[in-house]
């Protein structure tokens, strides 16, 4: 049985005084919620998250790392350095990534793979674009972002990511994909993992990005290879995340 996992994408969001407002909804609701509850603030805030969190079930992620390990790569931020900070997780690969910065799948698995060795959860973000869909593109698309990760990371580190399903047309449109459409992708996914790893396809934790929010959650959660949500500007509210996550429920 997977584990349902909410996730919170604040992208260049927030002030110091918004997050800890944020933060102090979050919490004083908290024992509604069953789901494993991440937020992944900018970097700058991520110590000031870190003070909130203690003590409680939400975990806390970057939204990107550089692969190196250190050195004179300027303005960038290791994995190692979200570890120190109380990082458990990392989004990698977020479509904002590849097309605004350039990231390329390769650049990707290397994320995967630095983030893993300093005991950081990839969450890993594939997805096509509204043309790539209208080509009948997107599985190829979805496969092409899947494959140099899969070439990098044996069955048991693979075990330990977590995949995004994020539609490019769906994220912050206010179209979600239809919950067949997301279920047929998250399906076409296990389908391809599991031709590396049975085991590791039935049990990876594959979320739905896009357009999620308080009123189509339940229904996307509904959907047998749904196992959770990365969520972007439903997460800078607590009561619109809160109700997410406790819309995810998996039966
Ligand atoms: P929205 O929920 O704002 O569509 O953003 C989705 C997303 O990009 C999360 O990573």
């Amino acid at each position: 049985m997977r584990k349902a996992l909410v996730v919170g994408n604040w992208k260049m969001n927030g002030t110091g005084s918004s997050i800890d407002l944020l933060m102090q909804g979050l919490i004083a609701q908290l024992a509604s919620c069953s789901s494993g509850i991440v937020v992944c603030p900018p970097n700058v805030y991520l110590d000031q998250v870190r003070g909130h969190i203690e003590q409680t079930t939400i975990s806390m992620g970057g939204q990107n790392i550089d692969w190196h390990d250190n050195g004179a790569f300027t303005g960038e931020v290791s994995a190692e350095m979200l570890a120190d900070l109380g990082c458990d997780f990392v989004l990698v690969g977020h479509s904002e990534r590849r097309t605004l910065f350039g990231e390329t799948s390769e650049d990707v698995a290397m994320k995967c793979e630095a983030s893993l060795s300093k005991g950081i959860i990839p969450i890993l973000c594939v997805g096509e674009t509204q043309a790539q869909r209208q080509n009948g593109e997107t599985q190829d698309v979805i496969t092409s972002q899947l494959v140099p990760v899969f070439d990098k990371l044996d069955s048991d580190a693979m075990a330990k990511v977590v995949i995004a399903y994020e539609p490019v047309w769906a994220i912050g449109t206010g179209r979600t994909a239809s919950p067949q459409q997301a279920d047929d992708v998250h399906a076409f996914i296990r389908q391809t993992l599991a031709e590396k790893d049975l085991n590791t396809a039935n049990n990876i934790q594959i979320l739905y990005g896009g357009s999620v929010n308080a009123s189509n959650a339940v229904e996307l959660f509904g959907m047998q290879n749904i196992d959770g949500a990365l969520v972007g500007g439903a997460s800078l509210d607590a009561a619109s995340f809160l109700a997410i996550c406790q819309a995810a429920v998996l039966v």
